[in-house]
């Protein structure tokens, strides 16, 4: 695998591989979920590029940037061994010089569930994945299902400012108790990490309680009670899989969406309902 940290090589590099060329934008830390993408896009295209970079622009002050899980020779070593063309890993500085100003902003999509929760983070993720795209150049887009809305906040990101490129939803990887693949996991205490599957068990509940048809009231109420007493919920809600707007009944394509903290750890889950 090439490893490029400079914008300017990373371009040229990227802009001489086979295609179609898909893109994996990453944080590093790569586990499972992360390697599904890699091996989708493998799979789907003649030239594979991955990117690290843990996005500062992404984090609220008062969040968890400086003790982001990182493994940079991990995940060099991952990305290697799967094949991968190129890693594009920069440096804060060389994605935001001084002077950086500029912002990429979706409007109101961005501002509901995880945007409440993190007011600055979906510019933060718009911004950076329309500077990668820039300089990678790629085909296809492949993003993560277990991110719901920053999916549904790419592609309108995509669709409103003309960008060529097209996107692949990969699902959610699950450990084998139902919990989410995530690199927040790890900061989870044994007696948290027992409790935490239960998020995951409230939006299942939430989705065959409405498929029996329940109001979303009742079956939102019904999916509470399946939360362990140290998960403190967030939200629990059906929204629109494109507009992310809550829905009252179940209607393809949507999500079944969920946001609880266990301690200081906020985790995120859903459910796809495919057309
Ligand atoms: O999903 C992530 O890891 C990040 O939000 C992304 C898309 C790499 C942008 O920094």
């Amino acid at each position: 695998v090439h490893v490029v940290s400079g914008v300017a090589q990373a371009r040229e590099l990227a802009s001489l591989l086979p295609r179609p060329v898909g893109f994996v934008p990453t944080m590093g830390a790569l586990h499972e979920g992360h390697l599904d993408l890699v091996r989708r896009a493998m799979n789907e295209n003649a030239s594979v590029v991955a990117s690290v970079f843990v996005n500062p622009l992404q984090f609220a002050p008062t969040e968890d940037l400086s003790r982001y899980p990182r493994d940079l020779d991990g995940d060099r070593a991952k990305l290697a061994h799967l094949g991968v063309d190129m890693l594009f890993m920069p440096t804060p500085q060389t994605m935001y010089p001084a002077g950086f100003g500029t912002a990429v902003d979706v409007g109101p999509m961005g501002t509901v569930y995880e945007g409440a929760a993190r007011p600055a983070h979906f510019r933060g993720v718009t911004t950076v994945v329309t500077k990668l795209l820039h300089v990678i150049d790629p085909d296809v887009l492949y993003l993560g299902q277990k991110d719901a809305q920053q999916t549904a906040v790419l592609r309108a990101m995509i669709r409103d400012l003309d960008m060529n490129v097209g996107t692949s939803i990969v699902p959610t990887h699950r450990e084998p108790d139902g919990l989410a693949m995530s690199s927040r996991n790890v900061y989870l205490s044994p007696e948290q990490r027992a409790a935490a599957p239960s998020l995951h068990e409230a939006l299942v509940t939430l989705c065959a309680t409405l498929e029996h048809g329940s109001s979303k009231a009742d079956a939102v109420a019904q999916a509470r009670s399946k939360l362990s007493p140290l998960a403190q919920l967030d939200y629990l809600d059906v929204v629109d899989a494109d507009r992310f707007e809550p829905v009252e009944q179940l209607r393809p394509p949507a999500f079944i969406i969920g946001a609880a903290r266990f301690g200081k750890t906020r985790l995120i889950d859903n459910l796809w309902i495919e057309p």
